[in-house]
């Protein structure tokens, strides 16, 4: 995971390619990308879903997605959004950090603090039957965030990992307990 500069937006890195593969599977009638950056995850989206809606706080990312993706969004997560999804995605910044100077990969403390306000804020816009698919690392305390998703109404299970040099990405998959 890389750090960008302030007027650019998150070019798709490792992270960003391991997460899009997963998704060449799922299929579905809506979807949410948070966190869109480039667009990247939203466009694997739009093959096998008929809405796909993608926000992010930097309106540099939402200029670029935009030139692939119709409904982009400038928000903090699915704050702004009156609609449920069947499946929400995220590319989480999960970096641990003292502040947030860079919001495209600084996850604050331990890298959990920006991606549990995240997913809180996802869980209230996932259908009965939906999921969440988020990446995290082995640099973040993920546990932290799989229990954040249990103790809101979730199976969460890792449901893939890849070693890098230097850390493991890590892809959790949270389905709404019936
Ligand atoms: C690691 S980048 C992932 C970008 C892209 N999804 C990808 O996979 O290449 C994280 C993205 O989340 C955005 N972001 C950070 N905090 C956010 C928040 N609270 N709400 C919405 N987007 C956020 C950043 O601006 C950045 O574009």
């Amino acid at each position: 995971m890389q750090k960008e500069s302030q007027n650019s937006y998150y070019v798709p890195a490792e992270d960003s390619i391991f997460l899009a593969d997963y998704l060449e599977n799922q299929k579905g009638r809506s979807a949410l990308d948070i966190g869109t950056g480039s667009g990247i995850l939203a466009k694997v989206l739009s093959k096998n879903f008929d809405l796909v809606v993608a926000t992010d706080v930097n309106i540099f990312a939402l200029k670029k997605a935009h030139e692939i993706i119709t409904n982009c969004i400038c928000c903090n997560a699915a704050d702004v959004l009156r609609t449920s999804f069947d499946l929400i995605v995220c590319n989480l910044p999960y970096l641990p950090s003292e502040e947030l100077s860079d919001p495209a990969v600084d996850g604050l403390h331990e890298g959990v603090e920006i991606p549990s306000m995240i997913i809180k804020s996802a869980s209230q816009r996932i259908e009965k039957n939906g999921k969440m698919i988020f990446l995290t690392s082995s640099l973040a305390n993920y546990d932290i965030l799989i229990q954040l998703c249990e103790s809101l109404g979730f199976v969460a299970k890792i449901v893939a990992k890849k070693k890098l040099f230097y850390e493991e990405l890590l892809l959790v998959e949270c389905v709404r307990k019936t």
